[in-house]
């Protein structure tokens, strides 16, 4: 049995786009698990550039079989002109399939989100503004409409009539803004259900028989840990699973299944939008990694805020997630510095924290506990083992798995493909 799933550890953008593809290069099947379109995977193959936000990066391998599965939000207009830019460079998508059960993002969803958004004013959460959250308010508040409701036209018009009512009392009512009519709807979603009928399957049949027949599934989560709805730094939170669990509700999968999860983790930490965050460095030390590692959002193009290492928050990752693996990465970003620094607890009124607070109030007031290493300089592109990297910079792996409690498997020293080491194989 063959079953890995890959896990953000981090705030998301740790750099999953590259291991998924790396490992997808071995992977009979690739599944998405949770989010939509707020995800971003940059991919370069060779000295090309793939920006993904939806279709599993696994496209880009050439057999490999792409499933979005039921816990992901659709946007349908966004995974048409996926699919267009991907045919436009010769990348065929015969082999992506999408729940049936996937919820679709609606264009209303896509306008409470900007409004939710502004009614909160400095408050806000700092959403990616493509209605991941009013798509999963609907799901779980079963006003939602799926991927089998939008290709088939009776269905869409009577979950519509349902639900019309609904969100143009909120728009209209709480926001006083004008609301959506059914005839706009259909007419825009028409031609987009034509499009995507044939791509639209029960993936949970296809994905256990998968695994039953012994192929190799990988499971790609988007997001990360401290985004997950559950366990994340709530409220400021996607609104879906990035956590392992995800993947299981995610697809339609039953955790025996899952023999392995992979945390990403960046040799430092980054996050986007608002919210605490302990070891986040407002300096030139910060500027710094964010120039070198190219720190700027793929889906919105925002500057990321960047910050050492937090092993309080890849122990806790670890934990949530059962991480059986860690892939560290961006290790080549910190070479040049004297000295880098690992968290490995935090302070709040003078005492020691060794596990991550839930209450983001805690968190806010935590003070980072480093340890201090010597720092590594020059170019790691070329390493392809352990041996081949400065001394100092296997001391800092070393020490990160230690702390962490969890063997790195994986780490990468630039964005290509080849320019990564592999220390144990992940199928
Ligand atoms: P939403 O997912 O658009 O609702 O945004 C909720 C929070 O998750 C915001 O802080 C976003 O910046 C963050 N977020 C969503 N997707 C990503 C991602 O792929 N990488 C990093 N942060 C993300």
């Amino acid at each position: 049995m063959s079953a890995v799933v890959v896990v953000g550890t981090q705030w998301g953008d740790e750099g999953k786009g590259k291991i998924i593809d790396l490992l997808s290069a071995q992977a009979d099947m690739v599944v998405r698990y949770q989010g939509g379109n707020n995800a971003g995977h940059t991919v370069k193959v060779d000295d090309e550039e793939f920006k993904l936000h939806l279709i599993p990066s696994g496209i880009l391998s050439d057999s490999t079989v792409c499933v979005i599965g039921n816990g992901v939000v659709v946007d349908p207009g966004v995974l048409i002109s996926e699919m267009d830019s991907l045919a436009d460079r010769g990348i065929s998508t015969d082999r992506l399939q999408v729940s049936d059960k996937a919820h679709v993002i609606m264009p209303y969803h896509k306008a409470l989100d900007k409004l939710q958004e502004e009614s909160k004013g400095d408050r806000k959460i700092g959403t990616t503004g493509r209605g991941i959250g009013p798509c999963y308010t609907d799901k779980i508040s079963r006003y939602g409409i799926r991927m089998a409701d939008l290709v088939d036209s009776r269905s869409l018009s009577a979950r519509l009539d349902l639900v019309l009512p609904y969100v143009n009392g909120l728009i209209e009512g709480v926001y006083g803004q004008t609301g959506f009519t059914k005839d706009q709807i259909v007419a825009e979603m028409a031609p987009q259900a034509d499009r995507l009928r044939s791509f639209v399957t029960d993936t949970s049949v296809l994905v256990n028989d998968a695994i039953d027949a012994g192929q190799k599934v990988l499971f790609e989560g988007a997001q990360g840990t401290l985004l997950d709805v559950d366990h994340g730094t709530y409220p400021f939170v996607t609104s879906s699973s990035p956590t392992a669990g995800g993947a299981c509700t995610g697809t339609g999968v039953g955790p025996t299944k899952i023999s392995k999860v992979i945390g990403v983790a960046k040799a430092y930490t980054t996050r986007v939008g608002a919210g605490p965050f302990p070891t986040e460095l407002n300096n030139e030390i910060g500027d710094w990694i964010r120039e070198k590692g190219k720190e700027f959002g793929t889906t919105t193009g925002r500057p990321r805020r960047c910050g050492w290492l937090d092993a309080v928050v890849l122990r806790y990752s670890a934990r949530v997630n059962g991480l059986t693996g860690l892939a560290l990465m961006h290790l080549d970003t910190l070479s040049g510095l004297d000295q880098v620094q690992i968290c490995t607890a935090y302070e709040v009124d003078g005492k020691r924290v060794e596990n991550f607070p839930g209450d983001i109030q805690v968190l806010s007031q935590c003070r980072p506990v480093y340890e201090t290493l010597e720092g590594w300089s020059g170019d790691l592109s070329k390493a392809r083992s352990l041996e081949d990297l400065p001394e100092n910079a296997r001391k800092y792996i070393d020490r990160v798995s230690e702390i962490v409690g969890v063997p790195v498997c994986i780490v990468s020293v630039g964005g290509r493909r080849s320019e990564t080491i592999i220390t144990e194989e992940p199928f």
